[in-house]
């Protein structure tokens, strides 16, 4: 079942996602060529509890960190390193997670580092927009089905494909509640969305092909074929005529 949010409710889920957007702002002014993931970890962090909430991912299913940090390649989950410095041209997914008063915020960006391939400007483009189609179909009484297909469509008239490993999600009180809403489907099909319920949108797209890889940390997906990858997020509350997108400053 997916749970309808009172206002009380979401007025919560609009703090904690805002605290999630603002930290996201802040990391995007922070990431530069020569910075570790480690330190934008740290960073995020900090800036979460400065906000009186907690770092969401730190402790889920045993994620060791606030921030995923995800280069190039790689598409979701990569966990922040000492090691692991962000250079020139690099494209850099970061997803972030608070909890503020009991309920969750979940968001994610990607950001160009230096000077990237244009491939790779287009690709962070077309997965933006393939967000932000979905979001247009997102109202009360539409379908999941909508959502989805409004995702895998626009990606494949790009030329580009979808992750299918990983889905967005409801949210709230849980990281992950019903219903799982994948970055593919039929149109017409699913789900029914009521005004009230909070879903985290997150298009997950893969320049060439759409496999993937767990690498031996157990977390890092990473594109088979090697290809660039881009993921951006919002938490947004589904109302009568449209979504009022929770994840913002
Ligand atoms: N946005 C991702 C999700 O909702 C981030 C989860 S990272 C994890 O699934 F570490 F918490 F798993
Ligand atoms: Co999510």
């Amino acid at each position: 079942m997916v749970e309808i949010k009172t206002a009380a409710e979401l007025e919560l889920m609009r703090q904690s996602s805002k605290i999630v957007a603002q930290v996201l702002a802040l990391l995007k002014k922070k990431i530069c060529a020569g910075v570790s993931t480690a330190e934008l970890n740290k960073f995020a962090e900090l800036e979460i509890r400065n906000r009186e909430a907690v770092p969401a991912f730190l402790g889920y299913r045993g994620y060791p960190a606030a921030l995923c940090v995800s280069i190039n390649e790689e598409v979701v989950h990569g966990i922040p390193s000492d090691k692991r410095i962000i250079r020139s041209g690099d494209l850099v997914s970061m997803d972030l997670g608070a909890v503020y008063r009991g309920f969750y915020g979940d968001a994610a960006v990607t950001v160009a580092v230096g000077a990237v391939k244009p491939e790779m400007r287009r690709l962070m483009a077309v997965t933006e927009a393939s967000l932000a189609r979905a979001l247009s179909e997102v109202r009360s009484g539409a379908k999941l089905g909508d959502v989805s297909h409004a995702v895998e469509s626009f990606v494949i008239e790009n030329g580009m494909s979808v992750v299918r490993e990983f889905t967005g999600h409801g949210i709230g009180r849980r990281l992950h509640e019903e219903p799982s809403i994948p970055n593919y489907g039929k149109p017409g099909s699913g789900v029914t969305l009521k005004a009230g319920m909070t879903l985290a949108i997150e298009p997950m797209v893969c320049l060439g092909k759409p496999e993937i890889i767990i690498k031996n940390d157990g977390w890092t997906a990473v594109s088979a074929d090697g290809s660039c990858t881009a993921h951006f997020e919002h938490t947004v509350a589904v109302t009568e005529n449209g979504c009022e997108i929770l994840s913002v400053v």
